[in-house]
């Protein structure tokens, strides 16, 4: 395979297509230089998810199977970029997802979208490097039934009110949130008009199965999105949209 180095395996060779067509030096440099002005009260809100071909966002139930090498690149960069990593409660306990200081570069903090609380003691999250992770969650939810090593915030009634949390993130200082999905929470942003940026990753692969479309089936929406950078790596293409809204 192009690109794969004795010992190292693939190192990603990031070209730009779009605005202008040239190499890349540093992905991290690339993405971190882009604007991203605070809408009046709440922070610039960009999201990151990996697709098929045929807009699958799992592979056997995860969404490893999907990901490479430049992928993961990207993924390291947005998050060294972030103040805060939002990403919902089914994401997190599918994926296994660790504080972001121990899975790379960055100073972001996770927050948790829950309205079960089910959060098993053995959640790689609930330790680790970096302030605890906050958990936001209904009024309604019995927050003592939570392990230690979180911050539970109760934001709103039955299910958590994602505009709000989004501005109680804008109240702690956050400038930059990044959701790394699932698709239910995703669905919710681009409902509330709130997605700012979508970072997809189109892995050339047709997977088929259940697990199709980044919204995971959310109902009709019209969304106009303008196409504000692709990358390449191999026969992957790294798109960026940004919100005409
Ligand atoms: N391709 C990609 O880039 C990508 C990215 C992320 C995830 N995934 C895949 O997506 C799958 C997980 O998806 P999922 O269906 O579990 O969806 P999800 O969006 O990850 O999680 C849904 C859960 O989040 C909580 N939640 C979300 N919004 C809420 C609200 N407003 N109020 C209260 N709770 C809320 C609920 O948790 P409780 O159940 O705790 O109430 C709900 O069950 C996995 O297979 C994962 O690998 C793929």
């Amino acid at each position: 395979m192009e690109n794969t180095v004795p010992g190292q395996g693939y190192i990603p060779a990031m070209e730009q297509l779009l605005p202008t067509s040239g190499p890349v030096g540093s992905v991290l440099d690339l993405l971190d230089g882009d604007p991203r002005p605070s809408p009046v009260g709440r922070p610039w809100v960009a999201a990151n998810m990996v697709a098929s071909v045929d807009g699958a966002y799992g592979r056997d139930g995860r969404s490893a199977g999907l990901s490479s090498e430049a992928d993961r690149e990207v993924f390291r960069a947005l998050r060294a970029c972030a103040d805060v990593v939002l990403v919902a409660a089914g994401t997190a306990r599918t994926e296994r997802y660790r504080r972001p200081a121990d899975a790379g570069p960055t100073n972001a903090r996770l927050a948790v979208v829950s309205g079960s609380l089910h959060l098993p003691a053995d959640q790689p999250f609930l330790s680790g490097s970096g302030p605890d992770p906050i958990v936001y969650h209904p009024s309604t939810a019995d927050a003592g039934r939570l392990p230690a090593g979180v911050e539970p915030r109760a934001m709103g009634g039955t299910t958590v009110d994602i505009p709000a949390v989004l501005a109680d993130l804008y109240a702690d200082g956050a400038r930059l949130v990044l959701c790394e999905g699932g698709p239910i929470l995703l669905g919710q942003l681009a409902e509330h008009d709130l997605l700012d940026e979508l970072f997809v990753t189109m892995s050339p692969l047709l997977v088929g199965g259940e697990q199709v479309g980044l919204l995971g089936g959310h109902g009709p929406m019209h969304r106009g999105l303008s196409l504000h950078r692709v990358l390449r790596d191999g026969d992957s293409l790294f798109l960026t949209y940004r919100s005409d809204s």
